[in-house]
């Protein structure tokens, strides 16, 4: 146990100390490619992750190819990126699974309400069969999942204390663009509104929305509790990313450059999954640090959550399919 600790403590270390923005190292010659993503901050496991990739290749790869890393939708926003790499304008992506609706119904999956119980549930999933067969599920698009990168549960922020699913009535909540999400809040009796992430600290701030779910990390490098009354620890979904790539750009390189890269990206898939714990717990207690108010549900609270969204479930088990909802319910 203390050495687990103790490796935790390092691990968050390490993470509180990585650069913000990972100097961009391409050198003449070197194929360029990017990696544009939407979060930011130091301690954010995508931020980290990515950087760990650039850094790589850039080093393993070095005067043959080289990655430029575009944090904080400063390249591509949500709305974007997915279409920018199918036209080649981008190489590597991590979106969150919650962003594909227009692309697959499958990933849907990881958005039903308390599918997962915690993290490791969750991950055991993208490890399994059926996790390992959706990471491609989008082929015929172009798309080539490279791993899943696993970003930590989902809580509810809003203006207003929220305990039970009673509190979050006629609220009105900021969502990805995700149907199940949006089945999710009107189960609440609140209103879902699809939002871009760039946008959601400004749509928090103005109140044109009260509240939102995410992440620790998200919620505390964007600074979203700043602009919440509080965050409740819901534990409702796991948030997860689609490290990937296109068809097009994979099949470009030389099988030599093709293997060393998939070795890459294989290996920091390994390292972001597994340091994964430690910067949520940093990145909460950051935000407790900084004045944020964290509610935890007792019991019955938590009972209330999960009776008002399971519903759910019901909705969209045809069109996700029922053999993935199984096999993800039993992970
Ligand atoms: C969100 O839009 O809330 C998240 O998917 C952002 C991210 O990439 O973590």
């Amino acid at each position: 146990m203390k050495k687990l600790a103790h490796a935790l403590a390092a691990t968050a270390l390490a993470i509180a100390v990585a650069p913000a923005a990972m100097a961009n190292d391409c050198d003449p010659g070197e194929r360029v490619t990017k990696f544009s993503h939407v979060t930011g901050g130091t301690t954010h496991p995508k931020v980290v992750a990515a950087n760990s990739f650039a850094a790589r290749v850039n080093k393993e790869l070095n005067g043959v190819m080289c990655v430029e890393v575009y944090p904080n939708s400063t390249l591509f926003g949500d709305s974007k990126e997915l279409e920018a790499l199918l036209l080649g304008d981008v190489q590597f992506l991590a979106p969150s699974l919650s962003k594909f609706g227009s692309y697959t119904k499958k990933l849907g999956v990881f958005d039903l309400p308390f599918i997962f119980k915690d993290m490791d549930a969750g991950m055991r999933f993208t490890q399994s069969k059926t996790g390992k067969s959706l990471l491609n599920s989008m082929e015929d698009v172009g798309f080539v999942g490279l791993g899943y990168w696993a970003a930590g549960m989902k809580y509810f922020s809003a203006n207003k204390p929220l305990l039970t699913p009673a509190d979050a009535k006629g609220l009105k909540f900021r969502v990805q663009t995700s149907d199940v999400a949006k089945a999710m809040i009107a189960a609440m009796g609140a209103s879902p509104q699809p939002m871009a992430f760039a946008e959601v600290y400004g749509a928090l701030q103005t109140k044109v929305v009260d509240g939102q779910e995410n992440t620790w990390a998200n919620i505390y490098t964007k600074k979203f509790f700043e602009v919440q009354d509080g965050t409740t620890e819901t534990n409702h979904q796991m948030l997860a990313y689609l490290f990937m790539t296109s068809k097009e750009f994979l099949d470009s390189l030389k099988p030599d450059v093709r293997a060393k890269l998939m070795r890459i990206a294989n290996d920091v898939t390994i390292e972001a999954n597994n340091s994964v714990k430690a910067a949520e717990a940093l990145n909460r207690s950051n935000i407790v640090k900084a004045g944020g108010t964290i509610r935890t549900l007792n019991a019955a609270q938590r009972k209330a959550w999960v009776d008002a969204m399971m519903p759910v479930w019901k909705q969209f088990e045809k069109e996700i399919g029922p053999d993935i909802v199984k096999a993800a319910a039993n992970s």
